[in-house]
């Protein structure tokens, strides 16, 4: 297991290798350059998803209680992962559940835009981040949603039989030079994203707390054998109050799956 000592001018070096792909091959074996690196030089499109779960695997309490899951090493994880991408994404779970402000607080560097899947227009536009002065909110909502009036940037993005394509998530975001991208959540919109082969690196850090029930932080569809799961190559980390798992989940990065649902992905109920 490596161990994650970060200090400012460290830190300060991760943070200049923003957009460096160039940089890419030259990382030192550093392990927060190893870390964090990868996410910074990454050759775009590049996904990153991330869950700060328990050790029973829990995101949240059955009553949608979520704060404090992450101990405070976890958090500044997560808050460097958002210095280091364009935008985060959440589904309008998150939002209805957290009212997240989803910038970069924790640690010195610049906040990302905030995209929020909404396929159904459920936001009302009073949530907090349409007006708390952060960083710009792109709403991505699907062709026939009901209009409604937000301060945000609204994409339309045609509905599909199982919401909103996030290869066309991906595509349309590019197109407005956000091209490193962090999914933070919930579990039901990280699950599109790995079922869709989309996801580059998956970050699962683990505080020492057992909540015992609750939502889970991945929720992808049954199988039936084991010798279906995927079982990506994986750097462990002790970032001091958590512990990480970096999974590189791409083919030809190691990981071993069962066939990419590509062409229809279908997410279960929550577990
Ligand atoms: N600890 C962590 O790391 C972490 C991070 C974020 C959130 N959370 C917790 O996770 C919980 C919320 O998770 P959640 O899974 O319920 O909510 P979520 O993923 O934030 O949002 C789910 C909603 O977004 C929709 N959605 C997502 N992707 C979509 C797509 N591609 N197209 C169309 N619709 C899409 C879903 O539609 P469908 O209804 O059609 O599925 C559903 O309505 C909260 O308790 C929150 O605190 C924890």
């Amino acid at each position: 297991m490596r161990m994650i000592e970060m200090n400012d001018g460290l830190w300060a070096r991760i943070l200049a290798l923003r957009g460096r792909s160039d940089l890419a091959d030259r990382l030192d074996c550093e392990p927060a350059l190893a870390l964090y690196g990868p996410i910074a030089t990454a050759c775009e499109p590049f996904v990153l998803a991330q869950v700060g779960q328990s050790l029973d695997g829990r995101v949240a309490t059955p009553t949608g209680d979520a704060r404090d899951i992450s101990g405070p090493d976890g958090i500044a994880h997560l808050h460097r992962c958002r210095a280091l991408v364009d935008a985060v994404i959440v589904g309008v779970g998150t939002v209805q559940c957290d009212d997240p402000r989803l910038s970069v607080r924790a640690v010195d560097g610049p906040d990302p835009v905030r995209v929020i899947i909404d396929c159904r227009a459920e936001l009302s536009g009073e949530e907090s981040l349409f007006d708390d002065s952060g960083a710009p909110v792109i709403l991505l909502q699907a062709h026939d949603a009901v209009q409604k009036r937000y301060r945000a940037d609204v994409i339309r993005i045609r509905r599909r039989a199982n919401g909103l394509d996030p290869r066309e998530i991906i595509d349309v975001l590019g197109e407005r030079g956000l091209g490193r991208i962090l999914v933070e959540g919930g579990a039901r919109t990280i699950a599109r994203f790995i079922a869709g082969g989309l996801v580059d690196r998956l970050h699962v850090a683990i505080a020492p707390l057992i909540i015992g029930s609750g939502p889970t932080g991945i929720c992808l569809p049954p199988i039936d054998q084991l010798s279906g799961a995927t079982r990506p190559k994986a750097t462990v980390y002790n970032l001091g109050s958590d512990i990480l798992f970096d999974c590189r989940l791409r083919s030809g990065e190691g990981a071993t799956s069962a066939p990419a649902q590509r062409d229809e992905i279908r997410v279960p109920d929550h577990a």
